[in-house]
């Protein structure tokens, strides 16, 4: 890392949310962000007001949860059908992302089909909520790996219910096809009631998912270090086929899991796949600081980032760990247009299809069961009871109403375009500017791109702001290595054995 100085400048992101505010048919005024984008080309970034800035390569993972991360992208005209389900799309989006050398790309997942409660009560706003389908994760990487051959793949596996001789093996088996490029984002799932569909009225507590989780990585990370490389031998001539001291039996006891081992796959090419985390509180960032190579979070403002950041960071230290042994990539909305009125446009467009169903839609499973269709649209956002579910999503939620004075309306409207992520919308050079910006003060090590729908939501982002970023110098403009771990910059982890 170097260091520079840098211009200080902010977008205004509160100008921007007033845009949202106004029903989204008032000009999104972005003069402060076409200002400052001015400013910084025409000083070359730099200026007086000087503070110390880093230099190098930004991180960029893709997320893409079907059909789309804005929930009526898919209302879109250009919006292609089928994608939630379709092969052929998915492996196109890899292929997009693969062509823009992104670090890897990232499913979301979860064991429910969402608004499923609604369902129950044939409730007619179930018809209106774009994620009723989702393809298992781990079986979706698996076969792009076999129509990709750079970038990662992450899938999201929860550790509240699975077992981890399961979760072990698939992953190990994964990052076998793919040659290194497999990763895990391990959650304690958000949603409270997957708790149903395996036989439990209640889901587990929270800290105590966290608990689970603690254990079940370790139980993992024990199964993947119990194979060191060279256990085959395959010597034809002695009709050895293996080297036993290469094997270590796992013979684990604990809380939550009894586990002899070993696993019957061997140990991976880039050691074991990378684990990526997204917890937000105390227990979540704990678990992110001692085991993650890939730390997400949605956040909306570069000091809360940074703080959020340096907070894992410093956890981190606490178990032996440096910040430079992990990512930090917060969820990062880009809405592009070549232009700066286009890409008004395309947002604007984008917020229009967002029915008031739909906006509340969006916010329900955090209103920690209070029934928000009792309030009026145009009230205040009512207090929300605590949720067993996504609390650090709630506390965004309740924040941001509270500090943009939303309504009910307009908060679920806010959610919706993103579920508490960043958005921004701009030409490829101002969506550059506002990267760069988070990136070279540190708040962040490169970002997690949900793109708003498929096709064009994907290849703007590729086509347009990443040819921006590598004009920088702020992004690859090819892979350095062959796994994934060797794209990220991390060393193949010790095994517990070596
Ligand atoms: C980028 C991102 C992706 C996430 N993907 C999932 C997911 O696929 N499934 C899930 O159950 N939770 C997912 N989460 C939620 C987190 O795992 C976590 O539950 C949430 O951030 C709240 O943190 P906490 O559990 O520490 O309270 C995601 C969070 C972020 C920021």
């Amino acid at each position: 890392m170097g260091s520079l100085t840098i211009m200080k400048f902010h977008f205004n992101i509160i100008q921007y949310r007033v845009a949202l505010r106004r029903g989204f048919l008032a000009p999104a005024p972005t003069g402060a962000m076409k200002r400052a984008s001015k400013i910084a080309h025409a000083l070359g970034q730099f200026g007086e007001s000087t503070v110390s800035v880093r230099t190098g390569k930004m991180k960029l993972a893709g997320m893409w949860t079907a059909p789309g991360s804005h929930t009526a992208g898919w209302r879109m005209p250009g919006s292609v059908e089928g994608t939630a389900y379709t092969f052929r799309h998915t492996a196109d989006i890899a292929q997009i992302c693969e062509r823009g050398k992104m670090d890897c790309l990232f499913f979301a997942d979860s064991n429910l089909m969402q608004n499923s409660d609604l369902l129950e009560k044939r409730d007619i706003a179930m018809e209106r909520q774009s994620a009723p389908a989702r393809l298992e994760a781990m079986s979706v990487i698996t076969a792009l790996a076999a129509v990709t051959s750079n970038i990662g793949l992450i899938a999201t596996a929860t550790t509240t219910y699975n077992e981890p001789y399961n979760i072990a093996r698939r992953f190990a088996t994964i990052d076998q096809i793919s040659g290194g490029r497999g990763g895990w984002n391990l959650v304690t799932s958000q949603h409270v009631r997957e708790a149903m569909n395996y036989g439990l009225e209640d889901h587990m507590e929270h800290d105590e998912r966290y608990a689970r989780a603690e254990e079940f990585f370790d139980v993992c990370a024990g199964l993947w270090d119990g194979w060191e490389y060279g256990a085959i031998v395959e010597d034809k001539a002695n009709a050895r086929y293996s080297d036993m001291s290469k094997f270590h039996m796992l013979d684990h006891a604990g809380r939550y899991f009894k586990v002899k081992g070993p696993l019957n796959v061997p140990r991976s090419p880039q050691g074991r796949p990378i684990i990526a985390q997204a917890g937000a509180s105390g227990p979540g960032r704990d678990l992110a600081a001692r085991i993650a190579d890939m730390v997400f979070l949605a956040s909306s403002d570069m000091a809360d980032c940074k703080a959020f950041a340096d907070d894992v960071r410093a956890r981190a230290e606490k178990f032996g760990r440096k910040p430079s042994d992990f990512t930090v990539t917060p969820g990062f909305v880009p809405v592009v247009g070549r232009t700066e009125a286009e890409a008004r446009e395309h947002y604007l467009e984008l917020q229009s299809q967002i029915t008031d169903e739909q906006a509340i839609g969006a916010i329900r499973h955090l209103s920690g069961g209070l029934d928000l269709s009792k309030f009026p649209l145009d009230g205040p956002l009512p207090d929300l009871p605590p949720t067993n579910g996504p609390q650090a999503r709630q506390k965004i939620l309740i924040e941001t109403a509270r500090r943009e004075n939303f309504t009910l309306r307009e908060a679920g409207r806010w959610f919706a375009q993103s579920f508490g992520h960043n958005v921004v919308w701009g030409s490829p050079e101002m969506i550059a500017d506002f990267m760069e910006e988070w990136f070279r003060k540190e708040a962040c090590d490169g970002y997690c791109i949900l793109f708003p729908y498929y096709r064009r939501g994907v290849t703007d982002f590729v086509d347009l702001v990443i040819p921006e970023l590598q004009r920088r110098g702020l992004f690859r403009t090819e892979y350095e290595g062959s796994t994934l771990r060797e794209n990220l910059g991390l060393p193949v982890p010790k095994s517990i054995y070596a």
